[in-house]
């Protein structure tokens, strides 16, 4: 019995330890049910069931969990774009052709699941996938993490730091790390206290610029530009070399929108992503930690309320 009793405690903790790193994507979603419409509300409830707690904060991890399965695996690349820049000379730039000219990519993914989100003619199961891969996914963290939109050293991940004495790498701090310290100095380690203080900013309007600005580009149907598919060129990239694919035959009208938010995203891999200085311990020595957390702050806020009016544009219009 006392083995039968470990067992649950292990497969608890197991349940835990896979959210670390998680709690980003729990943040937008939490954020972003506090700002839908009722009508919106309620269509996601019913979408996502009782199997997520009718939340999209609870869903919000779906994508990344099932990214290893083998039905998933093709998703993988939708979760970042490789920007081809050069953030460590002070260039920073997203360009949805050259980057993400296979349409694998973020910018493709969330034209895509934000059209089959209201396709009538898809049946639910399909609807609840677009809705978490738009929710849980795309619009929510990922696209907001600067190192998501971002090929240097593939997204950060092969550049080693040291993070409160642990060594790590430059993406897993952004991802998670920083956050987890903030969240333990700051809200007892609560996701739920720093969603509701998020929250709060946000109807206060207590960030660096004013919120209204977050919603200027809100159109879920607005194309970024009319793409002629004969100028597409064959794209791979070093970090992806098997997604390379005849991009002539690409489908996907790219939307305005994700680029604008892409480009945000990517400007503070100049302003503030890469300017640790290597060798120090950049969650100690301050200065680079306290220059990360009103960006991590910033874009999970944006990101949260960006959820809400997309789904409400697009379910509630
Ligand atoms: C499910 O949602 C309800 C309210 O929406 C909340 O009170 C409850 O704690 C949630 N349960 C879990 C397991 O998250
Ligand atoms: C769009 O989504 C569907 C369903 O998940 C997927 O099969 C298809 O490959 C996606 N298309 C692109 C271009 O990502
Ligand atoms: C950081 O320093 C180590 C050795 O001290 C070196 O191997 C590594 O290339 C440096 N990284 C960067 C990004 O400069
Ligand atoms: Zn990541």
């Amino acid at each position: 019995m006392v083995s039968v009793s470990l067992l649950v405690v292990v497969a608890a903790f197991a349940g835990c330890v896979r959210g670390w790193g998680a709690d980003g994507h729990r943040t937008v979603g939490f954020i972003a049910m506090e700002f839908l419409t009722p009508k919106t509300l309620a269509f996601v409830q019913n979408s996502l069931g009782t199997e997520f707690n009718r939340s999209l904060g609870t869903a919000a991890t779906w994508a990344d969990d099932v990214k290893n399965e083998q039905a998933f695996l093709w998703s993988k690349n939708l979760h970042f774009v490789d920007a081809e820049d050069d953030p460590m000379d002070g260039s920073c730039s997203v360009h949805e052709l050259r980057d993400c000219g296979n349409q694998i990519c973020i910018l493709a993914a969330i034209a895509n699941y934000t059209t089959r989100l209201v396709d009538k003619s898809l049946p639910a199961t399909e609807t609840q996938i677009a809705l978490k891969f738009i929710g849980e996914l795309y619009l929510l963290r990922d696209i907001s993490q600067p190192l998501h939109v971002e090929a240097v050293a593939a997204g950060g991940n092969g550049i080693t730091v040291t993070c409160a004495g642990k060594k790590t790498n430059l993406h897993a701090i952004w991802d998670t790390n920083m956050l987890e310290l903030n969240l333990d100095a700051q809200f007892g380690g609560s996701v739920q206290s720093y969603v509701n203080s998020l929250v709060s900013r946000i109807q206060d309007d207590d960030f660096s610029e004013p919120v209204s600005q977050w919603l200027s580009c809100t159109s879920t149907t607005e194309p970024f530009t009319v793409v002629d598919p004969s100028k597409r060129a064959l794209h791979t990239t070093a970090r992806h070399p098997d997604v390379a694919r005849d991009v002539r035959a690409a489908t996907i009208t790219p939307l305005a929108c994700p680029l604008v938010w892409a480009r945000e995203s990517n400007g503070f891999d100049c302003t503030t992503v890469f300017t640790f200085r290597n060798g120090t311990d950049v969650c100690n020595t301050g200065n680079y930690l306290t220059s990360a957390i009103p960006v991590i702050d910033l874009q999970l806020a944006r990101s949260g309320l960006r959820l809400a009016t997309w789904l409400n544009e697009l379910l509630d219009p």
